[in-house]
Formats: C-alpha cells, sequence, structure tokens
C-alpha cells in the first residue's frame, strides 16, 4: 500500500495551547480516512499543517511525496481543500468564483466550460450560476465550496465538515460522492467529521483524537472490537440446557456483566467486550452444551468514540 500522508512525531502549539501533539500516522492511496475528535481536538489544525497553510513547531510530514512547508504550491496543485469556513467572493456569480479558480488551478482553458458545468450540475447549482453568491443559502454555498475543491480533479481531497449545514438529501448525495471519487476514480479522501454514523457508513479507516493526540486509529470494526466494552448478545441453546446455562452464565463476572434474560427459546446477556465472545463459546462448549447460535447486536464508532471518552474520563 502507498501512503499518500506520511506523519511523523508532528506537533503545533499556539502560545500555550498544544493543537496537534506527536502525531504520527499515515494514509493510504485511495482510501476514505476519517478524522474524528471533539471540538478543539486538533483536526482542523493537521489540516492547515498538511496543506502547507502554517508551520509545524515540531515533527516532520510528507504529502504526495512533497514537503507541505517547502513545496507548498507545487502540493495544493493536486489536492483539494474544503476548510471549515470556505470564503467565496460574494459579489461574484458561481460560475465567476469557479473560473477564477480554475484558471488560478490552471484547469486547460478549453476543458474550463465543461467542468463547471459538469460540477454545477453535480452540486444541483446550475439553474442559480449566474446569481451572486452573497444571495445563496449556507447549503448552497457549501456546496459550491465542495465544487471548487474538486475542479481541478485533485487526487487527494481533504473535506473539513464536508456535510455541514447540508439537507440530509444533499448531505447524502456528497457521500455518494466521496464513494465515487475514492472506489472509482482511486482518490484519497481525508475527511474531518463529528458525523460518527457518516463516517461509519464511508470510512475505510479511522483516527480519533483527544487533546492533539491520536488516541485510536484503525478500521471501524477493528476499533469496535477494541473499544466496546458492552456488547449484547444472544444465545440460542437446547431447550433442556437453559437452566444449565445461566448457572454457567452467573459464574462468569468478567465475560457476562448482566444478569442473563430469558427470551423466546434464547438468552440475552450483556458481554464485556467482543473477545468475551470466542471465550464464553469456549466455555460452553466445554461444559457439554450446545449452542445453535450467538448473535451479537450491531456496534458502531459512537460506542467507541464514548468508550474512548469514558477511559479518558477515568483516567483523569
Ligand atoms: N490560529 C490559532 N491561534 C490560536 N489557537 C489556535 C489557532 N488555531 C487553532 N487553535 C487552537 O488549537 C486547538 C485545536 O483547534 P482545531 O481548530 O484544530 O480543532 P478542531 O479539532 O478542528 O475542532 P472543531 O471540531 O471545533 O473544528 C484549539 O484549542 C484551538 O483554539
Ligand atoms: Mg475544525
Amino acid at each position: 500500500m502507498t501512503a499518500v500522508i506520511k506523519i511523523n512525531q508532528l506537533t503545533r502549539c499556539f502560545k500555550e495551547t498544544t493543537a496537534v501533539d506527536q502525531l504520527s500516522l499515515e494514509v493510504f492511496a485511495g482510501e476514505i480516512f476519517g478524522f474524528l475528535g471533539h471540538n478543539g481536538a486538533g483536526k482542523t489544525t493537521t489540516v492547515r499543517l498538511l496543506n502547507g497553510v502554517i508551520e509545524p513547531t515540531s515533527g516532520s510530514m510528507r504529502v504526495l511525496g512533497f514537503d507541505p512547508q517547502v513545496d507548498g504550491p507545487a502540493l495544493r496543485a493536486r489536492t483539494g481543500v474544503l476548510t471549515e469556513t470556505p470564503s467565496m467572493d460574494e459579489r461574484l456569480t458561481a460560475w465567476d468564483n469557479l473560473s477564477i479558480y480554475a484558471d488560478l488551478y490552471r484547469v486547460p482553458r478549453v476543458e474550463v466550460h465543461k467542468r463547471i458545468n459538469e460540477l454545477l450540475d453535480e452540486f444541483d447549482l446550475a439553474d442559480r450560476a449566474k446569481e451572486r453568491v452573497g444571495g445563496y443559502s449556507k447549503g448552497m454555498k457549501q456546496r459550491l465550496a465542495l465544487a471548487r475543491a474538486l475542479l481541478h480533479k485533485p487526487e487527494l481531497l481533504f473535506l473539513d465538515e464536508a456535510t455541514s449545514g447540508l439537507d440530509p438529501i444533499a448531505a447524502h448525495h456528497v457521500n455518494d460522492l466521496i464513494v465515487r471519487l475514492a472506489r472509482r476514480e482511486g482518490h484519497t479522501v481525508f475527511l474531518c467529521t463529528h458525523n460518527l454514523v457518516e463516517a461509519q457508513k464511508l470510512c475505510d479507516r479511522v483516527a480519533v483524537l483527544e487533546h492533539g493526540r491520536l488516541v485510536a486509529l484503525g478500521t471501524p470494526a477493528e476499533l469496535t472490537r477494541q473499544y466496546v466494552r458492552r456488547l449484547d448478545v444472544q444465545i440460542e441453546i437446547n431447550e433442556e440446557q437453559i437452566e444449565g446455562t445461566l448457572h454457567i452464565l452467573r459464574s462468569l463476572p468478567r465475560l457476562v456483566i448482566s444478569e442473563p434474560v430469558r427470551t423466546n427459546g434464547a438468552l440475552t446477556v450483556t458481554l464485556s467486550g467482543h473477545e468475551a465472545i470466542p471465550d464464553l463459546l469456549e466455555i460452553l462448549v466445554h461444559k457439554s452444551i450446545r449452542v445453535y447460535r450467538i448473535a451479537a447486536k450491531e456496534t458502531n464508532l459512537e460506542q467507541v468514540y464514548f468508550a474512548l471518552h469514558d477511559e479518558k474520563e477515568s483516567v483523569q
């Protein structure tokens, strides 16, 4: 796997605040990488560092092989960025805003017209393209900013809260576009988001930041396996062995953390995490219980996020 972003011990301080703290990670070509963390965790600062907008206090990084501090313009020709608060020239039309950027990003003149039309269509702005952006709604401005970030077909796209302020249909459309860019066209997407449901659906891997530090990194499935400490499972067993099984379950407080409940021929219990499933299964099989099925209720990134938060709180 090729790493398009390599970050090594990256640190950025603003006076007494350490916004990014010894961050090391890699992002691979073609993946949708989710960057999660509370308000002020350091997500936007990282994006700004990776694009050469601000300088690191210490540490190093390579983005598409470039050092953002040294080769900023060459790098930005190949990356697209949707910033948190994108600015447009409000006095100009959407068309003119895009046209200025097309020049700036050296989109070949013969392609400009077609490219702008494609994007205006894509983001459902074609019939308002000749209006001044100052009269646009928030979501329309956001869609225009996304179109602008994509003008030069960047191979690496940074999206800082891409769908914030969009209505559910527009947000869905943008998420489809992100998937299409990554899966069909091989682009890499670095996505800062607070929307954990969206991150779970879209992202190949996610990183979680807490006060500038990396606290978790992996696929959503890996992270749920690692961090979720309460897992509801349903166990289907031989009807005649239910009493015996209840007895066994009650004797395993490390694995089984709730009182088992009988529900039409099965038992429902809360386990202490994913690893408790094979451990419990082994014990039940060893005790000659005929297990027909163990089904875990689906877990999600939201549970990971809260588990990480709780872990942090209990350390403090
Ligand atoms: N230019 C700056 N001057 C001073 N402090 C800054 C500056 N930029 C960021 N910070 C501080 O760095 C920390 C990280 O901010 P950052 O904007 O990166 O967080 P974030 O994870 O993007 O948060 P949010 O989810 O709210 O967008 C915050 O404490 C913020 O106040
Ligand atoms: Mg931010």
